[in-house]
């Protein structure tokens, strides 16, 4: 094996490009630009402990290796890993070289589990990853919507169904401005519908702080695209679907979409994703993106009626390195 130099991710604009580059080849269906990447790091709470690393062979930057905690399910002993080499110097040893220095590098956060996910179609990671201990415990879909070939027609009805129970549909962009309680009644909405969203590990609802910089301050959100559902009557937000912005093509990202449950199957989701779709229409976007977990049955029913199209299955797996003596581990 030739040798393999680790050495710390600066932070510099010109490392974020480095990161950009192996990431767009290591998983060139799921681009993001240095400038993304750098703003998704930013956004993350500062008391969140992460490290990331670049491998060099031959003077080639070949791979890169990464922890962080989880901000969506913050346990100080739990994090998330990634190790990646370029598809053309895989099967040349830096993998494994990599991920030995990455949980060396940890051993002082004394972690209890590590998780990582693949997709179901990289062999080579299947097996990188059950040599080292990973059990597979969840999996995600991406499903993709051709929104050209998308007829509205059929849903005519479903669009306004939300209207026979009181509720209309408003953006983003006019409840800002209309509601002087907007940002806390949607952040209280989003984290009570977002409990039943099934996840991996137990999730740690934001606080107001963290969701207003991670969702409302982020600069791919669209205002014309955040849909909420709004009880007429009172005021109270029951619902949100939002498509967001990607920088690296044209097809838009489903951010969210849930709905207070108290406001369930009165059709809300339904029209609210009738509507994202007609925005995307609108502003000519080819393809809408979602991840939803396999056994998310509400969701992937509505997504299914839709017509969204099911991509290859993303796995995620943990590795339990001591038992948590809260028990969480076990779960
Ligand atoms: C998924 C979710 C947004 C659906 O919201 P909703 O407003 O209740 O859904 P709708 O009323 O628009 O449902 C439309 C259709 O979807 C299907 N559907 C909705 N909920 C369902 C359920 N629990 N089981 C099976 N099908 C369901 C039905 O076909 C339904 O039509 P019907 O009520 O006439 O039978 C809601 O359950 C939720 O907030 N879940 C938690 C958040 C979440 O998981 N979001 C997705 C993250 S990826």
């Amino acid at each position: 094996m030739n040798k393999l130099d680790i050495r710390l991710f600066d932070g510099s604009d010109a490392d974020y490009e480095i990161l950009s580059q192996l990431r767009n080849k290591i998983n060139p269906d799921n681009q993001a630009t240095p400038e993304e990447i750098k703003d998704w790091d930013s956004r993350i709470d500062a008391k969140i402990k992460k490290c990331k690393w670049i491998g060099i062979a031959d003077g080639e930057t070949i791979g890169s290796a990464s922890y962080s905690q989880m901000m969506w399910a913050y346990h100080p002993q739990k994090f998330h890993i990634h190790v990646g080499v370029l598809p053309e110097r895989q099967g040349e040893g830096f993998g494994k070289v990599l991920y030995d220095h990455l949980l060396e590098a940890m051993t002082p956060l004394d972690p209890i589990s590590v998780r990582t996910e693949i997709r179901e179609d990289w062999t080579r990671s299947a097996r990188f990853v059950q040599d080292r201990g990973f059990i597979e415990d969840f999996r995600t879909w991406e499903s993709r919507l051709d929104v050209n070939a998308f007829d509205p027609a059929p849903f005519t009805e479903l669009r306004d169904k939300p209207l026979t129970h009181g509720i209309v549909i408003k953006t983003y962009r006019q409840l800002k401005a209309e509601d002087p309680g907007f940002a806390r009644k949607l952040w209280e909405m989003d984290n009570t519908a977002s409990l039943d969203v099934p996840t991996p590990e137990p999730m740690t609802p934001f606080s107001f702080e963290n969701y207003h910089r991670m969702v409302m301050e982020n600069p791919s959100l669209l205002e014309d695209a955040f849909l909420i559902a709004v009880n007429e009557a009172d005021g109270e937000y029951a619902g949100l679907s939002a498509l967001w912005k990607r920088e690296s093509d044209d097809h838009l990202d489903t951010g969210f979409t849930g709905v207070h449950p108290k406001y369930r199957r009165m059709g809300i989701a339904m029209a609210l994703k009738l509507r994202v779709i007609a925005y995307a229409k609108s502003v000519g976007s080819p393809v809408i993106r979602t991840d939803n977990a396999t056994t998310n049955r509400p969701m992937l029913s509505i997504n299914e009626a839709l017509g969204y199209q099911k991509q290859p299955v993303w796995i995620s797996l943990r590795k339990t390195i001591k038992e948590d003596p809260t028990g969480e581990a076990k779960k």
